[in-house]
């Protein structure tokens, strides 16, 4: 059975980007920092199409969450940053349903990514999510707001943090409006290295 999972980088102070993000200014400012850990990995650049990087603990994990991903979830607000900033072929290798409220054709790139612009929710856009994984997981990619209305909803399986050790101080928070009372997490997994650590929880679920 397919999860509904999210895996986001975040700081310390729960930002997921720094303020003024944009197009022009993917992750805010500052906002690049969250995922330094990152852009070294050989998993990392293998899906900007770059050859070579670091094989330890930390891409081990990246890895996981990419070959676990059968299709992605996103808002308008990500999108939009990575419109301009994606390599063709996109990291995805698999369908991604944008969530908004202006319709638009999907946008077809290279290795297996189309983007398809869901103007009727997210429950429409779950629905059509999990048809196309199959059985691997759909995976909400963010913004936050796209995360919180799934958080609301009880859509989410399974989330994993990468927690940045740094200080922001402002931008978008991941948790900002969370409306979480209802939901209990269990902690699964916790792997550290020195750049980042890796949080694993589970969403407990009443039968
Ligand atoms: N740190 C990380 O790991 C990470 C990962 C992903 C993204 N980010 C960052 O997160 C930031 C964006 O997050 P965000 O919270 O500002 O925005 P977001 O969740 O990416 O996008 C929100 C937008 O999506 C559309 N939308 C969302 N739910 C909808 C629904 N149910 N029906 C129709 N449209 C819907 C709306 O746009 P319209 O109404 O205009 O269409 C809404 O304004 C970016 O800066 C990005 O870089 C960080």
């Amino acid at each position: 059975m397919s999860n509904v999972i999210f895996d986001m980088g975040m700081s310390l102070d729960g930002f997921i980007a720094g303020p003024n993000a944009g197009p022009r200014n993917a992750l805010g400012d500052g906002g690049m920092r969250i995922h330094r850990w990152v852009f070294d990995l050989e998993s990392w650049r293998e899906r900007q199409s770059l050859v070579g990087g670091q094989t330890n603990r930390d891409d081990e994990v990246s890895n996981e969450t990419f070959a676990r991903t059968g299709a992605y979830v996103m808002g308008r607000r990500m999108f939009d940053e990575g419109e301009v900033g994606w390599p063709d072929p996109p990291p995805f290798r698999a369908p991604v349903f944008v969530l908004t409220h202006h319709e638009r054709k999907p946008w077809v790139r290279q290795g297996g990514t189309t983007f398809t612009f869901v103007t009727d929710g997210i429950e429409s856009a779950i629905k059509q999510a999990r048809a196309a994984a199959g059985d691997k997981d759909v995976r909400i990619a963010g913004g936050a707001n796209t995360i919180q209305q799934f958080i609301k909803a009880g859509l989410l399986d399974e989330l994993q943090i990468h927690l940045a050790p740094i200080l922001l101080g402002d931008g978008v928070r991941l948790f900002d409006h969370p409306g979480t009372e209802q939901i209990e997490l269990e902690k699964t997994r916790v792997i550290d290295s020195p750049r980042v650590t890796h949080l694993t929880f589970r969403v407990v679920k009443e039968d």
